[in-house]
């Protein structure tokens, strides 16, 4: 198989950051390449400085035998470069049709103007190629993260692409999407298309590559024939140290005396939105919600935050009958609410570090107690050394943060807030693998001070280690309470799938 890109000696700095240096990568025509590293190690910038978003320092890229400086991604999405970023670039208002073919909408040839019959048909068809059945007139943000991924990938397979790369585009999809997903990219692997895949996964990884590159700190550490590599053997290469492979095992088997009740949802519930409810959280405890992707999770989250108003049942957090006005509210109560599309509600991009870290503890505290500078920057700093933030400094503005550590950043806003019970959507998504475990570990012990934990998540496996109780959902119902020794991956998975 001859190359189809080759990358040499290639180096880019950001200020007070060395983000590649002298990496060599190269891809095989036909080949599924993944490339995996810890959060920060220079994955989305190798692929940025290909595709031209960014200008290389130094360095030779040579692309189907000829050297290639592209000024821009649409001129490599021209040479037949597409990429689907990490962050969703869409415009949510437009339509899922508009989106797809944003800037080279099909013109009605007599008066100008864009031919709405035909866009919408060969939309249709880009979706269906996906073996996706929505309305494609519809706006995008009527549709879940889940969803609007797959219309990006729609997007970049509609052009035709020798080369299409994917920047963690599985990371919000359930299992039967990351299954169509990779149905998908087999199919183009076959019509001779070359894939850079990036994920966190290992799973996925294993299963869907030819190669993986691992980059650490800027530098590649090595490249690998998937079929002769271990995963303990990935993983050290991506940490640089031996690592102990995690038993999915419960971490708290030593129950110990929970505390009393702290928030308790009674009779709840809104229609075509969660079936009628009771669930009821204590301090000390890690209550896990399980289900797939859609099954209700998130909307149990939303009315106990205030973000959605229930049609029945009533909350009492603390004791007291509590009417859940909105997050202002919440924050007074004490709940905490770490959202799982955090791109869209979380992240301040333009401020710092440390102004984002600080925001729900402020905000708690109000307008009048102002936190001196000292103490902000204590707290920034403290928590960029227990999550393991990568940056250069609390001054830094988050949008120069990679993904992963972008989302350490709101975690860490709503750990500084200091909850009472705090709710974690999907905390450790998109988060390497070293730092997810650092992440469950903060969990539990947040628990153990007697905080509350609302736990959801789609990794099965760490929803076993941290909860101490597990509610498991189906289509936007509570099907079932799992305590003790049934909380196992092969139960909850068994509760999920039984009919009735
Ligand atoms: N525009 C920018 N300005 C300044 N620094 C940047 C910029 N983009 C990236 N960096 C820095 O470059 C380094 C590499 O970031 P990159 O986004 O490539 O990491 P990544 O491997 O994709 O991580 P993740 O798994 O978290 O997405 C990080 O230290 C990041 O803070
Ligand atoms: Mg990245």
């Amino acid at each position: 198989m001859g190359e189809i890109l080759k990358v040499t000696n290639l180096s880019k700095s950001f200020p007070g950051v060395k983000a590649l240096t002298s990496i060599d990568f190269d891809l095989r025509q036909g080949e599924i390449h993944g490339l995996m590293g810890e959060n920060g190690a220079g994955k989305s910038t190798l692929i940025k400085v290909i595709t031209g978003f960014y200008t290389k320092d130094s360095g030779d890229i040579v692309y189907d035998n000829e050297p290639i400086d592209f000024g821009s991604p649409n001129e490599a999405v021209r040479h037949g470069i597409s990429t689907v970023y990490q962050e969703i670039n869409l415009i949510p208002l437009l339509s899922v049709a508009e989106n797809i073919f944003l800037g080279r909408q099909p013109m009605k040839t007599r008066g100008g103007g864009i031919d709405w019959k035909v866009l919408y048909k060969r939309a249709e068809e880009a979706i269906g190629q996906l073996d996706l059945d929505i309305d494609v007139t519809l706006p995008l943000n009527s549709y879940s993260v889940a969803i609007q991924q797959m219309v990006s990938i729609a997007r970049a397979l509609d052009i035709s692409a020798k080369i299409l790369i994917l920047d963690e585009p599985t990371s919000s999809l359930d299992a039967t999407e990351v299954r169509r997903s990779f149905g998908i990219m087999r199919r183009l692997k076959e019509q001779g298309i070359s894939i850079i895949f990036i994920t966190h996964f290992l799973d996925q990884v294993f299963e869907i590559t030819d190669r993986i590159t691992v980059l650490r700190n800027g530098r590649k550490v090595g490249v690998y024939e998937t079929e002769f590599l271990t995963r303990i053997d990935l993983i050290s290469s991506m940490l640089g140290k031996e690592f102990e492979e995690l038993d999915s095992d419960r971490w708290r088997k030593e129950e110990g005396p929970l505390g009393e009740e702290y928030a308790s949802l009674n009779r709840m519930s809104k229609r075509g939105y969660i079936e009628e409810f009771d669930l009821s959280i204590r301090k000390g405890e890690v209550l896990g919600l399980a289900g797939l992707l859609g099954s209700g999770r998130t909307e149990i989250a939303k009315l106990l935050y205030g973000i959605e108003k229930p049609d029945t049942g009533q909350i009492v957090i603390d004791g007291r009958k509590t009417v859940m006005t909105g997050p202002k509210r919440a924050i007074e109560k004490g709940i905490g609410f770490c959202p799982e599309d955090r791109k869209e509600v979380g992240i301040i991009p333009e401020l710092s570090v440390r102004e984002n870290i600080i925001l729900a503890l402020q905000a708690k505290r109000g307008v009048l107690r102002f936190l001196s500078r000292k103490s902000r920057n204590e707290i920034a700093q403290q928590f960029i050394e227990s999550l393991n933030i990568v940056t250069t400094g609390v001054e830094q503005q988050v949008k120069n943060l990679s993904g992963g550590n972008q989302q350490k950043v709101i975690l860490a806003r709503w750990l500084a807030a200091n909850p009472q019970l705090l709710i974690l959507d999907e905390p450790t998504r998109g988060i390497d693998i070293g730092s997810k475990v650092e992440i469950q570990k903060l969990i539990i012990e947040l628990a153990k001070k007697g905080i509350a934990i609302l736990f959801i998540s789609s990794e099965l496996d760490e929803v076993v280690r941290c909860s101490t109780r597990i509610a498991v959902l189906r289509d936007r119902r509570i099907i079932k309470e799992l305590g003790g020794a049934d909380i196992n991956e092969k139960t909850i998975m068994h509760t999920i799938a039984e009919t009735g």
